[in-house]
C-alpha cells in the first residue's frame, strides 16, 4: 500500500520510529545538520566494553531523515564501534527498501551523526586500551 515516493519500510519507520528519544549521560552524543535543508539529527550512544548497548535519536527533519535515523539505530544496536563505523548511508537506504534519488542526502545525516557521536565518545574516553 505504498503511495508516493516512499517504500512501505520507510513509512513504517517514519510512523513508528525505533529508539526515538534521548539518553541521559550518554557516552557519546552528537548533533549534525543537513546544510541542504537545515534539518537536524542527534544521536546518543551508551557504550560498554566497546559495544553499543543502547542508542537513541532525535531528528527534526523529513520522513526520509527520520526513517534513516530509526533504521540506523536498529542496525547498530548491540554492534561494536568498528561495526557501527562500517555502516554507510547506502546500506541504510537499502535496508529501507530504497530512497528516492532526491532524498538520499537525508540518509547521510544519520550516518554523519553516528560517526560524530562515536568521535565524541572516543574524545571523552581517550584511546583506551582494550586490555
Ligand atoms: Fe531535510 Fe530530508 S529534507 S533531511
Amino acid at each position: 500500500m505504498s503511495q508516493g515516493p516512499y517504500s512501505d519500510t520507510v513509512m513504517d519507520h517514519f510512523e513508528h520510529p525505533r529508539n526515538m528519544g534521548e539518553i541521559e549521560e550518554a557516552d557519546g552524543m552528537a548533533q549534525v545538520g543537513n546544510p541542504a535543508c537545515g534539518d537536524v539529527t542527534r544521536i546518543f550512544l551508551k557504550i560498554e566494553n566497546g559495544r553499543i548497548v543502547d542508542v537513541k535519536f532525535k531528528t527534526f527533519g523529513c520522513a526520509a531523515a527520520i526513517a534513516s535515523s530509526s533504521m540506523t539505530t536498529e542496525l547498530i544496536k548491540g554492534k561494536t564501534i568498528d561495526e557501527a563505523l562500517a555502516l554507510t548511508n547506502e546500506v541504510v537506504a537499502r535496508e529501507l527498501g530504497g530512497l528516492p534519488e532526491a532524498k538520499l542526502h537525508c540518509s547521510v545525516m544519520a550516518e554523519e551523526a553516528l560517526r560524530a557521536a562515536i568521535e565524541d565518545y572516543k574524545r571523552k574516553h581517550g584511546q583506551q586500551d582494550n586490555t
